[in-house]
Protein backbone atom coordinates (compact mmCIF):
# COMPACT_ATOMS: atom_id res chain seq x y z
CA UNK A 1 0.00 0.00 0.00
CA UNK A 2 1.19 3.82 -1.28
CA UNK A 3 1.92 6.21 1.42
CA UNK A 4 -0.85 8.36 2.54
CA UNK A 5 -0.30 12.55 2.58
CA UNK A 6 -3.05 14.62 3.23
CA UNK A 7 -3.02 18.35 1.79
CA UNK A 8 -4.55 20.75 3.07
CA UNK A 9 -5.10 23.86 1.05
CA UNK A 10 -5.36 21.63 -2.15
CA UNK A 11 -7.02 23.53 -4.50
CA UNK A 12 -4.27 26.73 -4.12
CA UNK A 13 -1.20 26.80 -6.05
CA UNK A 14 1.06 25.40 -3.59
CA UNK A 15 -1.02 22.89 -2.47
CA UNK A 16 -2.25 21.75 -6.18
CA UNK A 17 1.70 21.17 -7.27
CA UNK A 18 1.78 19.11 -3.74
CA UNK A 19 -1.10 17.29 -5.20
CA UNK A 20 0.67 16.99 -8.57
CA UNK A 21 4.39 16.02 -7.32
CA UNK A 22 2.95 13.80 -4.62
CA UNK A 23 0.50 11.73 -6.63
CA UNK A 24 2.68 11.48 -9.47
CA UNK A 25 5.62 9.83 -6.92
CA UNK A 26 3.27 7.38 -6.23
CA UNK A 27 1.45 9.04 -2.86
CA UNK A 28 -1.88 8.37 -2.31
CA UNK A 29 -2.88 12.35 -1.88
CA UNK A 30 -6.04 12.73 0.24
CA UNK A 31 -6.72 16.19 -0.87
CA UNK A 32 -8.86 19.07 1.39
CA UNK A 33 -9.99 22.59 0.19
CA UNK A 34 -13.02 24.79 0.53
CA UNK A 35 -13.39 23.63 -2.80
CA UNK A 36 -12.60 20.06 -5.06
CA UNK A 37 -9.40 20.09 -5.10
CA UNK A 38 -8.01 18.30 -8.52
CA UNK A 39 -6.01 15.52 -9.20
CA UNK A 40 -5.71 13.94 -5.78
CA UNK A 41 -6.97 10.13 -5.12
CA UNK A 42 -9.67 11.40 -2.84
CA UNK A 43 -10.99 15.19 -2.61
CA UNK A 44 -12.82 16.48 0.66
CA UNK A 45 -14.27 20.12 1.12
CA UNK A 46 -12.96 21.26 4.66
CA UNK A 47 -13.34 24.47 6.00
CA UNK A 48 -10.19 24.26 8.41
CA UNK A 49 -11.46 27.09 10.90
CA UNK A 50 -14.03 24.19 11.60
CA UNK A 51 -12.68 22.16 14.14
CA UNK A 52 -15.49 19.64 14.24
CA UNK A 53 -14.86 19.53 10.43
CA UNK A 54 -11.37 18.66 10.99
CA UNK A 55 -12.23 15.70 13.38
CA UNK A 56 -14.73 14.27 10.95
CA UNK A 57 -12.42 14.54 8.09
CA UNK A 58 -10.04 12.68 9.83
CA UNK A 59 -12.51 10.01 11.16
CA UNK A 60 -13.76 9.33 7.55
CA UNK A 61 -9.90 9.33 6.02
CA UNK A 62 -8.51 7.38 8.70
CA UNK A 63 -4.33 7.54 9.72
CA UNK A 64 -2.37 9.39 7.26
CA UNK A 65 1.38 9.24 7.10
CA UNK A 66 2.16 12.57 6.26
CA UNK A 67 0.37 15.84 6.22
CA UNK A 68 0.70 19.16 4.18
CA UNK A 69 -0.97 22.36 5.65
CA UNK A 70 -1.25 24.73 2.58
CA UNK A 71 -4.06 26.55 3.46
CA UNK A 72 -4.08 30.49 3.94
CA UNK A 73 -4.86 33.62 3.36
CA UNK A 74 -3.06 37.34 3.24
CA UNK A 75 -4.61 40.99 3.80
CA UNK A 76 -2.86 44.12 2.49
CA UNK A 77 -3.53 46.50 5.43
CA UNK A 78 -1.58 49.00 7.89
CA UNK A 79 -1.57 48.30 11.77
CA UNK A 80 -3.11 51.37 12.31
CA UNK A 81 -6.21 50.70 10.37
CA UNK A 82 -6.21 46.48 10.90
CA UNK A 83 -9.78 45.64 10.67
CA UNK A 84 -10.25 43.01 13.96
CA UNK A 85 -12.82 40.96 11.86
CA UNK A 86 -9.57 40.37 9.42
CA UNK A 87 -7.04 40.17 11.55
CA UNK A 88 -9.26 37.50 13.63
CA UNK A 89 -9.72 35.98 9.88
CA UNK A 90 -6.25 35.41 9.02
CA UNK A 91 -5.54 34.20 12.79
CA UNK A 92 -8.57 31.53 12.32
CA UNK A 93 -7.60 29.94 8.87
CA UNK A 94 -3.63 30.47 8.94
CA UNK A 95 -3.20 29.64 12.31
CA UNK A 96 -5.98 28.03 14.27
CA UNK A 97 -6.37 25.75 11.40
CA UNK A 98 -3.29 24.27 11.32
CA UNK A 99 -3.43 23.47 15.14
CA UNK A 100 -7.09 22.29 13.69
CA UNK A 101 -5.93 19.68 11.45
CA UNK A 102 -3.02 18.81 13.88
CA UNK A 103 -5.46 18.18 16.80
CA UNK A 104 -7.67 16.07 14.57
CA UNK A 105 -4.82 13.79 12.97
CA UNK A 106 -1.66 13.45 15.15
CA UNK A 107 -4.09 11.22 17.50
CA UNK A 108 -4.22 8.46 15.23
CA UNK A 109 -0.96 8.39 13.77
CA UNK A 110 0.66 8.56 17.06
CA UNK A 111 -1.86 5.08 17.59
CA UNK A 112 -0.68 3.60 14.57
CA UNK A 113 2.46 3.83 15.51
CA UNK A 114 4.34 4.33 12.10
CA UNK A 115 5.67 7.79 12.68
CA UNK A 116 5.49 10.51 10.19
CA UNK A 117 5.80 13.69 8.72
CA UNK A 118 3.42 17.30 9.00
CA UNK A 119 4.79 20.29 7.48
CA UNK A 120 3.39 23.38 7.77
CA UNK A 121 3.72 26.33 5.21
CA UNK A 122 4.97 29.68 7.10
CA UNK A 123 6.17 32.10 5.28
CA UNK A 124 9.57 34.35 5.01
CA UNK A 125 7.15 36.93 6.53
CA UNK A 126 6.63 35.06 9.39
CA UNK A 127 10.71 34.58 9.93
CA UNK A 128 11.24 38.68 9.82
CA UNK A 129 7.58 40.46 9.67
CA UNK A 130 6.48 42.63 6.77
CA UNK A 131 5.04 46.36 6.43
CA UNK A 132 0.99 46.16 5.52
CA UNK A 133 1.08 42.80 6.51
CA UNK A 134 1.10 42.86 10.45
CA UNK A 135 -1.69 39.65 10.98
CA UNK A 136 -0.44 37.78 8.24
CA UNK A 137 2.85 38.05 9.24
CA UNK A 138 1.84 37.27 13.26
CA UNK A 139 0.13 34.46 12.18
CA UNK A 140 2.96 32.67 9.91
CA UNK A 141 5.45 33.44 12.82
CA UNK A 142 2.75 31.65 15.00
CA UNK A 143 2.88 28.52 13.05
CA UNK A 144 6.85 28.15 13.67
CA UNK A 145 6.68 28.06 17.12
CA UNK A 146 3.49 25.51 16.60
CA UNK A 147 6.06 24.02 14.69
CA UNK A 148 8.49 23.79 17.23
CA UNK A 149 6.28 22.54 19.84
CA UNK A 150 4.81 19.69 18.26
CA UNK A 151 8.17 19.21 16.72
CA UNK A 152 9.36 18.57 21.34
CA UNK A 153 6.10 16.64 21.47
CA UNK A 154 5.81 14.08 18.55
CA UNK A 155 9.05 13.62 17.38
CA UNK A 156 9.74 10.93 20.57
CA UNK A 157 6.61 9.20 18.50
CA UNK A 158 8.97 9.45 14.97
CA UNK A 159 6.42 12.12 13.75
CA UNK A 160 8.92 15.21 12.37
CA UNK A 161 7.38 18.28 12.38
CA UNK A 162 8.80 21.13 10.46
CA UNK A 163 7.83 24.55 8.52
CA UNK A 164 8.69 25.64 5.00
CA UNK A 165 8.72 29.51 4.54
CA UNK A 166 8.51 30.39 1.11
CA UNK A 167 9.26 33.91 -0.45
CA UNK A 168 7.67 35.20 -3.19
CA UNK A 169 5.89 32.64 -5.24
CA UNK A 170 4.15 32.78 -8.44
CA UNK A 171 0.38 31.64 -7.08
CA UNK A 172 -3.01 33.23 -7.14
CA UNK A 173 -2.58 34.98 -3.83
CA UNK A 174 0.62 36.74 -5.10
CA UNK A 175 -1.75 38.26 -7.57
CA UNK A 176 -4.08 39.20 -5.45
CA UNK A 177 -1.57 40.94 -2.86
CA UNK A 178 -0.07 43.00 -5.99
CA UNK A 179 -4.07 44.14 -7.11
CA UNK A 180 -4.15 45.11 -3.65
CA UNK A 181 -1.01 47.22 -3.10
CA UNK A 182 -1.43 48.67 -6.90
CA UNK A 183 -5.09 49.62 -5.52
CA UNK A 184 -4.17 51.18 -2.39
CA UNK A 185 -1.35 53.02 -3.48
CA UNK A 186 -2.58 53.91 -7.06
CA UNK A 187 0.38 52.02 -8.57
CA UNK A 188 0.05 50.00 -12.12
CA UNK A 189 -0.18 46.43 -11.17
CA UNK A 190 2.09 45.10 -13.79
CA UNK A 191 4.92 47.17 -11.70
CA UNK A 192 3.71 45.72 -8.69
CA UNK A 193 4.44 42.19 -9.64
CA UNK A 194 7.46 42.63 -11.65
CA UNK A 195 9.11 44.03 -8.29
CA UNK A 196 8.18 41.28 -6.26
CA UNK A 197 10.31 39.26 -8.76
CA UNK A 198 12.95 41.80 -7.72
CA UNK A 199 12.63 41.30 -3.71
CA UNK A 200 15.19 38.15 -3.35
CA UNK A 201 18.96 37.11 -4.18
CA UNK A 202 17.90 35.45 -7.20
CA UNK A 203 15.92 38.34 -8.42
CA UNK A 204 12.93 36.31 -9.64
CA UNK A 205 9.97 34.64 -8.19
CA UNK A 206 9.94 31.05 -7.13
CA UNK A 207 7.94 28.30 -8.58
CA UNK A 208 4.99 26.46 -6.68
CA UNK A 209 6.61 22.98 -7.68
CA UNK A 210 9.98 24.33 -6.04
CA UNK A 211 8.07 24.55 -2.54
CA UNK A 212 6.25 21.46 -3.41
CA UNK A 213 10.02 19.91 -4.28
CA UNK A 214 11.03 20.48 -0.39
CA UNK A 215 7.51 19.66 1.17
CA UNK A 216 7.50 15.96 -0.10
CA UNK A 217 11.32 15.95 0.77
CA UNK A 218 10.71 16.49 3.78
CA UNK A 219 8.12 13.79 3.99
CA UNK A 220 10.59 11.46 3.22
CA UNK A 221 12.67 9.45 5.64
CA UNK A 222 15.81 10.76 3.62
CA UNK A 223 15.10 13.52 6.15
CA UNK A 224 14.81 11.53 9.10
CA UNK A 225 17.09 13.79 11.35
CA UNK A 226 14.99 17.00 10.37
CA UNK A 227 12.38 17.93 13.09
CA UNK A 228 11.43 21.42 14.37
CA UNK A 229 12.77 23.35 11.88
CA UNK A 230 12.00 25.88 9.33
CA UNK A 231 13.43 25.94 5.91
CA UNK A 232 13.48 29.28 3.74
CA UNK A 233 12.54 28.50 -0.11
CA UNK A 234 12.83 31.91 -0.89
CA UNK A 235 15.65 32.40 -3.88
CA UNK A 236 17.22 34.25 -1.31
CA UNK A 237 14.90 36.51 -0.35
CA UNK A 238 15.94 36.91 3.56
CA UNK A 239 19.88 36.96 2.90
N1 LIG B 1 2.31 32.76 -2.77
C1 LIG B 1 3.25 33.23 -1.97
O1 LIG B 1 4.02 34.13 -2.36
C2 LIG B 1 3.43 32.67 -0.58
C3 LIG B 1 4.57 33.06 0.14
C4 LIG B 1 4.75 32.56 1.42
C5 LIG B 1 3.84 31.69 1.96
N2 LIG B 1 2.74 31.32 1.24
C6 LIG B 1 1.80 30.43 1.90
O2 LIG B 1 1.65 29.24 1.15
C7 LIG B 1 0.34 28.69 1.37
C8 LIG B 1 -0.32 28.44 0.01
O3 LIG B 1 -0.45 29.69 -0.63
P1 LIG B 1 -0.72 29.88 -2.21
O4 LIG B 1 0.20 30.94 -2.66
O5 LIG B 1 -0.75 28.56 -2.86
O6 LIG B 1 -2.15 30.56 -2.11
P2 LIG B 1 -3.55 30.17 -2.81
O7 LIG B 1 -4.44 31.31 -2.49
O8 LIG B 1 -3.31 29.82 -4.23
O9 LIG B 1 -3.99 28.86 -2.00
C9 LIG B 1 -4.47 28.90 -0.69
C10 LIG B 1 -5.52 27.84 -0.55
O10 LIG B 1 -6.02 27.85 0.79
C11 LIG B 1 -7.41 27.56 0.72
N3 LIG B 1 -8.13 28.03 1.90
C12 LIG B 1 -8.37 29.31 2.28
N4 LIG B 1 -9.16 29.34 3.36
C13 LIG B 1 -9.45 28.04 3.68
C14 LIG B 1 -10.25 27.44 4.67
N5 LIG B 1 -10.93 28.16 5.56
N6 LIG B 1 -10.31 26.08 4.69
C15 LIG B 1 -9.66 25.33 3.77
N7 LIG B 1 -8.87 25.85 2.80
C16 LIG B 1 -8.79 27.21 2.75
C17 LIG B 1 -7.88 28.34 -0.52
O11 LIG B 1 -9.14 27.86 -0.97
C18 LIG B 1 -6.74 28.08 -1.49
O12 LIG B 1 -6.98 26.96 -2.32
C19 LIG B 1 -0.42 29.73 2.21
O13 LIG B 1 -0.38 29.36 3.56
C20 LIG B 1 0.39 31.00 2.00
O14 LIG B 1 0.26 31.88 3.08
C21 LIG B 1 2.51 31.78 -0.02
Amino acid sequence: MSERVLIIGAAGGIGQACVGLMAGAGWHVIAADLTEAPGGAESHILDVTNPEACTALAERTGPVDAVIYAAGIVATMPIARTDPAVWRRIMAVNLDGAAHVCAAFTGPMITEGKGGAIILISSAAGVRGEAMASAYSASKAGLIALVQSMAAELTPHQIRVNAVAPGNVDTPMLRAVARDIAKAGGDDEAEVWKSFAHTGAAQRLVQPGEVARVCMALCSPEFSAVTGTTIPVDAGYLL
